[in-house]
Order: structure tokens, then sequence, then C-alpha cells
């Protein structure tokens, strides 16, 4: 097979050299974008008259049926064809002859990899936004179904503040939409055409930039072809979304195991997404959430490996860039997987209410609603706080709760306190205290329950 690019070499290239430089092993993922940015490129060459629009209509159908033959697995990939622009072309010209070697007119592979890996991005962008939108869809409906669920809420992973459940499930909305947000925000980067662009100079022929962007969906035509060549800056981009998403995913899974942990136990697992043990016979593992922890971490590698591989580079291409693919097609796999198996996850689990509210009144939940009652009675609020904190160890000593204390033993910390101080103390009463815009009582949760169903429709 002679190469597209062998007129001025005498030697052929050495196997190890074609075995190590070679892409189609990973890059045959790009075909159908390839393929479309091919018949575009066709379409536009015969629009300036580079090609007839005979030659166009060959170049298009043949580009169709090769696409067919690649969808069905009958194309062999071979690593003296390189890449997937390669494979597509050699065929193309196989099949048309002359007019097959027309295709490449005005662009380089550099331009034209670009272009496939944005149209990728692009579609990519779109699969992952349905599945973090799947994901919120599960969240929401949980969200409703759980709001008279009252959960003592962490910091340091220690009881803080009672919320609603609900509350628990909308601030993972809110995480998923910022998520959502990002990727919609990189998408208009990503959907700027380098198609035209050429090796990194532009060309002399009359091609016309505008055309293809508009034939592929772009929104902008890209300025400068060095800069084109040479950027990768909305693959970056696209990696650090995945990786802040799987950051998401990972915490969101880390909570879990602790909640299904027997000491928590406040949360039961479907059957279908647990795994047993080899050798204990009683062992239920949230083996599923445990691997959505572990594999963030080679997504946020791919951050890392990306922005190392683009340090180091000279304008405008490099080979080097080559190896993006492989950070960027693993992290987006990773999290796909990830995302498909967090909806019916979430759809699934159930909170094991009777065990949470065993212990819902322990922790002094109620101490800063308390605290809250005295600075509506006049109190300066670090002198309430001062005061709830020495009924707290009060407490602490006698083993008791903060609504054990009879009224006399109160007002002995502070004379203020009236019969009404009974409707804060308890978890229950302290979470229905909560009213300010946002936070963890029924009123605001029920606000944004109705907010974020608005939304889902
Ligand atoms: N396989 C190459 C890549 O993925 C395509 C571009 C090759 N360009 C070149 N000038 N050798 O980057």
């Amino acid at each position: 097979m002679e190469k597209a690019w062998g007129g001025r070499f005498q030697e052929a290239t050495d196997k190890r050299v074609e075995k190590f430089t070679e892409s189609i092993s990973f890059d045959s993922r790009l075909a159908d974008c390839d393929i479309t940015g091919s018949q575009a490129h066709a379409r536009m060459l015969a629009k300036v008259g580079l090609i007839s629009e005979a030659e166009r209509d060959q170049i298009v159908e043949e580009l169709e049926k090769i696409r067919g033959e690649i969808q069905r697995g009958e194309m062999e990939f071979r690593e003296d064809l390189e890449d997937i622009h390669m494979h597509i072309e050699s065929r193309l010209t196989e099949r048309l002859g002359d007019v097959g070697r027309k295709l490449h007119t005005g662009r380089s592979r550099n331009d034209q990899v670009s272009t496939d890996l944005k149209l990728y991005v692009r579609e990519a962008i779109d699969h992952v936004d349905s599945l973090l939108l799947e994901v919120q869809r599960a969240f929401v409906e949980k969200a409703a179904t759980d709001k008279e669920i009252v959960l003592p809420g962490y910091t340091h992973l220690q009881r803080a503040m009672p919320v609603l459940a609900s509350h628990y499930w909308l601030a993972y909305c809110e995480k998923f939409e910022r998520d959502r947000q990002r990727l919609a925000d990189c998408r208009r980067r990503v959907n700027v055409s380098p198609l035209g662009a050429a090796a990194l100079a532009g060309t002399s022929l009359p091609i016309d930039r505008q055309e293809t962007a508009k034939l592929l969906g772009f929104g902008d035509v890209a300025r400068n072809s060095l800069d084109v060549s040479s950027d990768r800056d909305f693959l970056a981009e696209f990696v650090f979304d995945l990786s802040l998403i799987a950051a998401h995913l990972s915490s969101w899974a880390e909570e879990w195991i602790i909640w299904f942990s027997t000491e928590f136990g406040f949360l039961k697992l479907p059957d279908a997404f647990t795994t047993g043990s080899s050798i204990m016979p009683q062992k239920r593992n949230p083996d599923v959430l445990e691997l959505i922890r572990g594999k963030s971490a080679r997504v946020m590698a791919s951050v890392t490996q990306v922005m190392i591989l683009l340090k180091g580079l000279p304008m405008a291409y490099n080979r080097d860039l080559q190896e993006d693919k492989i950070a960027m097609f693993d992290a987006l796999d990773t999290v796909v997987a990830c995302l498909e198996l967090a909806a019916p996850l979430v759809r699934g689990a159930e909170l094991q209410v009777e065990r949470i509210n065993e212990k819902l009144d322990d922790g002094f939940l109620d101490a800063t609603a308390l605290m809250e009652y005295l600075i509506k009675k006049g109190v300066p609020m670090r002198t309430g706080h001062g005061t709830v904190g020495k009924l707290v160890a009060l407490c602490e000593s006698r083993k008791c709760r903060l609504s054990d204390l009879s009224l006399e033993e109160l007002r002995e910390a502070c004379e203020l306190i009236d019969e009404d101080v009974s409707s804060v103390l308890g978890t229950r009463n302290a979470n229905a205290a909560l009213v300010s815009f946002g936070s963890g009582g029924a009123a605001p949760v029920n606000e944004q329950i109705a907010w974020w169903q608005s939304r889902m429709l």
C-alpha cells in the first residue's frame, strides 16, 4: 500500500515505527465524525468549483457506503494506514480513483482531526448532559417521596443540624446542575469550526470555511489557522468538566457507602446493585458505589494527562496531540458508565426510616435552634451560643437531651426562656423551625421541590 505521504521517501517505513505511530487502534471511534466532516468538505469543494457536482455526489455517496461498512465492522484496520482518516480516504480512492484523490483538497489531517474531535465531543457533551438529567430526575423523584423524613445533617461527619431528606437529595441536583451548565459553556467553545485551517497556515485555494461550518452545525469559524492546528483547549476543558462530575459522583458514593454500613444503617440498596463475598456468607457489599468512587481517579488523571501533553508543545500541530484521544475516551467512557448506574441506584435505594428515627434525637441536633430561640428573645448571639453550650455540657454529664431538661433548669441558664421553648426542642421541631430561603425546613424545601419538578418536565 502506497502511503498518502510517501512521495518523497525512498525506503519503506519500519514496521516498528508503524506500530508505534498508529492511532487506528483507538481513533476508529471517530469514523462517523470523520465521514460527516469529509462529506461537508466535499460539498464545499463543489460549491467553490474545486470539484464538479458529479464528483461531489460520487464522494458523498461512497463515503456513506464506507460509513455503513465501518458500522457493520467490515473494514479491516491496518497499522500501515496509521489512522482513521487514512483508512477512509484510502478506501475512497480505492473505489473512486482520481475522484477520491481530490477529497483532501484544501485541508490537512491537522484540521481534519480537530474537526472530528470537536464533532465527537459535541455529541458526547449532549449525551453526558442527558445522563446527568436522568440522575437529577431520580433525585427529584426521591425528594418528592421522602419529604416527611428528617435526617441528621452533618459537617465534619459530626451531627450538626436536622434537614429534610429531600434537602439532601436536591443538594446533589444542584451539583449536577452546575456540571450541566459547565458542559453547556464548554460546548460553545467546542462548536467553533477548525475545518479549512489546513496544516497550519490555511491555503491558497478558494475554499469557503463558513460553508463547511454551516453544514456541520458549527456556530462560528476559528479565526487563526495556527491556533487551530495546535488547539486542544476544548478537550482539556471537557475532561475537566468530566472530572468534576466524577468528583461529585465519588463523594455521593462515599456518603452512601457510609450510610449503607451497619454502623449507620441509613440506607438499603437493591440486591441487584450489591454484591456478596466469596467467603463471608452474610456480606452485602456496595461494590458499585466503591467502583464509582474508585473510577473517578482515572477521570481526574485524564486532566493531568491532557495538561502535561499540552504544556510543552510549540505552535502548531505536533504528533504528541494524537495521545489526547486516549485520555478523553477513557474519561468519557468511565463517566458515562458511572452515570448509567447512578440513576437506577438512586431510584432503587431506600432510606431506613425506623433506624434513622431511633437515633434522630441523639447528638444535640436542636442546639442551634435553641440558640436562635434565645436570639429571638433578645439575647446577643455569642451569649446565646455560650448559654446553649453550657446546657449541652450539662446534658452530656447527665447523659440526657436538651428536651429532657426542666423549664426551671433551662431558666437557670437564661431567664428569658419560656414554656414556648418546647416548640424548638427535639430534632423534628428544630427542623421545622428552619425557614430561611434555601434551608432544610419544610417550606423552603417544598419550594425547591416544586422548582425542580417544573424544570424536569
Ligand atoms: N492521527 C493523527 C492525530 O490523531 C492525525 C493527524 C496527523 N497529522 C499529521 N500531521 N501527522 O493527531
